[in-house]
């Protein structure tokens, strides 16, 4: 099935090649200006999107094995994701249930327990407690009460997604809205984590903006990578989650081949969004790879952090992995020094208060859903957010 729409989105991208064409949205759009730095709009957007909606947290290939466990934050909420004893993911809040305390610090390592560093309670990996130090001591009570506060997790494509409210009723599954099945092709499951960097960039949805948008390469990154790349771009949406790419003529090549030979990996070329804050890049540089960006609200509506993970189908040798950091540091430069210094700027005129909208163009279809799903999503209670993703 997941096959099939790689084949039906190829074919249409053949047929837009062809016809030296592009798909477009109906019309341009405005939306408000000041949904880019209006604290009340972001603190809405904290709590209606980000600890609302699952985030793709971490990669299976962190945690690959019975009882490994990673330590980290999901927009401010500190949480854990671990690997049971089953092999199965489970994700709890980094919280003790005694006071408080934050059990582990961030980072990686492997447990049968999780004991927290104030006074002892110990956890097990199914999140219930099962030691109390000096029990007769404290006192009795229902033990049985007091587990870590669970979160909704789902693995699926070599991918975890964590939802940061203990109180969510919404299903992982249904939010992805099979884009899963796709993501799926890249096998990352089997693929390792090379290495990790963190940006601070401005407004989350303006650094978004940027990874949905081909319109600006060969403008904004005319020194670096542009001009080798096109500006045209088709979306392909799953839900609120969307594909990016543009018409390739090099794959008409191909309308005499059986679907059958068609190359999957080459199926999948261009960027993968996953709502609200994923982007998956493809690169060659000292073996396949991807750049996978993770974007959170900084501490201020003019702020964000990105994490940029760099994953490698194969573990690189010495001369790969030496390339594969030059990539990686080109990289880094191009979004920190273009993209985020160029979003900095516009938010600091934006922040003036002189411009009432933004637009967003026909050839920027991609925008305008994003746009548009932060609004639905905002709109709609927790009650009905299963069927919103249900609708699609
Ligand atoms: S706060 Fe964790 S044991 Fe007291
Ligand atoms: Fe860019």
């Amino acid at each position: 099935m997941s096959r099939e729409s790689l084949i039906e989105m190829t074919r249409h991208n053949m047929s837009h090649s062809k016809a030296g064409t592009v798909a477009q949205a109906e019309s341009v759009m405005s939306f408000p200006a000041s949904h880019y730095y209006d604290e009340d709009r972001w603190k809405a957007e904290m709590d209606g999107v980000f600890r609302r909606m699952p985030l793709m947290m971490a990669f299976s290939c962190e945690i690959p094995n019975n009882r490994d466990y990673r330590a980290c934050e999901a927009a401010g909420v500190p949480i854990i994701i671990c690997r049971d004893d089953n092999g199965e993911v489970q994700a709890y809040m980094n919280m003790c249930a005694h006071r408080g305390s934050q059990i582990l610090e961030e980072g990686h390592g492997n447990t049968h327990r999780f004991t927290c560093p104030y006074h002892a309670w110990s956890f097990n990996l199914q999140g219930e407690l099962t030691g109390v130090f000096s029990e007769k001591e404290f006192g009795s009570f229902d033990k049985s009460c007091y587990g870590l506060k669970k979160l909704p997790a789902l693995e699926r494509a070599g991918l975890i997604w964590v939802t940061p409210n203990p109180e969510s009723t919404l299903d992982i599954h249904t939010f992805l809205s099979g884009y899963d099945e796709m993501l799926a092709h890249f096998n990352f499951e089997s693929w390792h984590l090379f290495s990790r960097r963190t940006l601070v960039g401005p407004n989350w949805k303006i650094a978004y903006d940027g990874y949905l948008d081909l319109y600006h390469l060969p403008i904004l990154h005319k020194d670096t990578f542009g001009p080798n790349y096109p500006h045209k771009s088709m979306y392909y949406p799953w839900g609120p989650h969307q594909r990016v790419s543009s018409p390739d003529p090099s794959l008409l090549e191909w309308e005499d081949l059986p679907e059958s030979q068609w190359d999957t990996n080459r199926m999948i070329s261009g960027v993968w969004t996953i709502f609200p804050h994923i982007s998956i890049a493809g690169f060659d540089g000292g073996g396949r790879g991807v750049m996978i960006s993770q974007l959170f609200p900084g501490e201020t509506p003019g702020t964000s952090i990105t994490v940029q993970n760099y994953l490698m189908e194969n573990q690189p040798t010495e001369a790969q992995a030496e390339e594969a950091e030059k990539q990686f540091a080109f990289l880094k430069h191009v979004v920190e020094d273009e993209d985020y210094y160029t979003g900095l700027r516009q938010q600091h005129a934006l922040e003036t208060g002189f411009k009432k909208d933004v637009l967003f163009g026909r050839n920027e279809e991609g925008g305008q859903r994003f746009h548009g799903w932060v609004n639905k999503i905002l709109d709609t209670a927790d009650e009905d957010l299963n069927a919103l993703f249900e609708k699609g």
